[in-house]
């Protein structure tokens, strides 16, 4: 079959379009039919791990998962039925019969893609009593904790960090019941902390340490805003509760960075709200730094170029500007330099 060739398959005896390349999931999501998904994610490899996704197919005598199954010309699928809420109820309920389930005081709670299951398929008990791994919570970071506990074992945070970030700083280890995400001989993290891998994680396994306690999902307004740290301009959320930033993320169908950010753009938002943060200029006087209006601080500059560089030569003055400001501020800023100055020494914080 060429690739990217349109036909029709049915689904729930629906005339639905797709391409030679789709999935079953893909098809059906684009034609606004929902399967439930866990280890899925748009933007990663398929896995095929949870099994959530299960579909019946004409001519198949078994179930089969609609994430890693590739359509076909005339394919006819059943995404919902008795038998297949009963699988996915007994799958959701075999995960969490090795889940901590403290939904009460866990961090995602309202935002929690297995929480969210178990509310679809109504589970009320579970009926998979035995043994549960018992997790030491890892956070000998000042920015991510790792609760295993409440991992599902979807492996979104391996692919994220492999195929999107390129670092591959976590991977499956262990088999079976011992089955565990860690890092290299499973030591403490040490990587980008892009914070990505917290993004993908459907549950509350991966979460910030910055945001911690800082209110639920539900609780902070959102606003839509552009990075300032640096020049590539990534699309962020920012989360609002009682005006404090209180987390920071990025949707994955927003702006350049298709909901990834750095270190910077998904942790650095505390300067924001700090109480250092500097709000009027500050002239030294008498040893100590005062606040002073802009007008006096302008007529101290102009006033100490003008000395410094007939004294010394413009060459003796240097500028530093930043990467919170615009295009147009720092062309500005190179100008001002150049012209009025008259010193080629301007340089610029965005580096790391
Ligand atoms: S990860 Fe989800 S299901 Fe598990 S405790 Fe947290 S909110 Fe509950
Ligand atoms: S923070 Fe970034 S680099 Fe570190 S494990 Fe997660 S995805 Fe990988
Ligand atoms: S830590 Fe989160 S993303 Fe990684 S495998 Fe566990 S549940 Fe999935
Ligand atoms: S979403 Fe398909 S197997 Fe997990």
């Amino acid at each position: 079959m060429e690739a990217g060739r349109v036909f029709k398959i049915t689904i729930n005896d629906q005339a639905v379009e797709a391409r030679t390349a789709d999935t079953i999931l893909e098809a059906a999501r684009r034609a606004g039919i929902h399967i439930p998904t866990l280890c899925y994610h748009r933007q990663l490899s398929p896995y095929g791990g949870c099994r959530v996704c299960v579909v019946s197919v004409e001519g198949i005598p078994r179930l089969v998962a609609s994430c890693t199954t590739p359509v076909t010309e005339g394919m006819q699928v059943r995404t919902d039925s008795e038998q297949i809420r009963k699988i996915r109820k007994t799958i959701v309920e075999l995960i969490l019969s090795n889940h901590c389930n403290e939904c009460m005081v866990c961090e995602v709670n309202g935002r929690c893609e297995l929480q969210d299951l178990a509310y679809e398929y109504g589970l009320k008990t579970i009926r998979f009593q035995g043994e549960r791994s018992q997790y030491e919570i890892e956070d000998q970071n000042p920015l991510i904790e790792r609760d295993y506990n409440k991992c599902i074992l979807c492996g979104r945070c391996v692919r994220m960090c492999d195929e999107i970030q390129g670092v591959g700083a976590v991977d499956f280890s262990k088999r079976g019941f011992h089955a565990k995400i860690a890092t290299e001989y499973d030591g403490i993290l040490s990587c980008e902390f892009c914070g990505n891998c917290v993004a993908v994680c459907p549950v509350g396994a991966l979460t910030s340490k910055i945001s911690r306690y800082r209110g639920r999902a539900y609780e902070a307004r959102q606003v839509k805003t552009i990075c300032n740290y640096c020049g590539c301009g990534c699309t962020l959320n920012l989360h609002a509760r009682e005006n404090e930033i209180v987390r920071v993320t990025s949707l994955e169908d927003d702006g350049v960075n298709e909901g990834h950010t750095c270190v910077k753009g998904k942790f650095g938002f505390q300067y924001i709200n700090h109480p250092e943060r500097l709000k009027t200029p500050l002239i030294k006087r008498n040893g100590e730094f005062v606040e002073a209006t802009w007008d006096e601080a302008l007529d101290l500059m102009a006033e100490n170029f003008t000395r410094i560089g007939k004294e010394y030569g413009s060459n003796t003055i240097g500028g530093l500007c930043s990467a919170k400001c615009t295009n147009e501020d720092n062309y500005l800023f190179q100008k001002f330099m150049r012209t009025v100055i008259g010193t080629n020494n301007v340089d610029h914080c965005a580096r790391y």
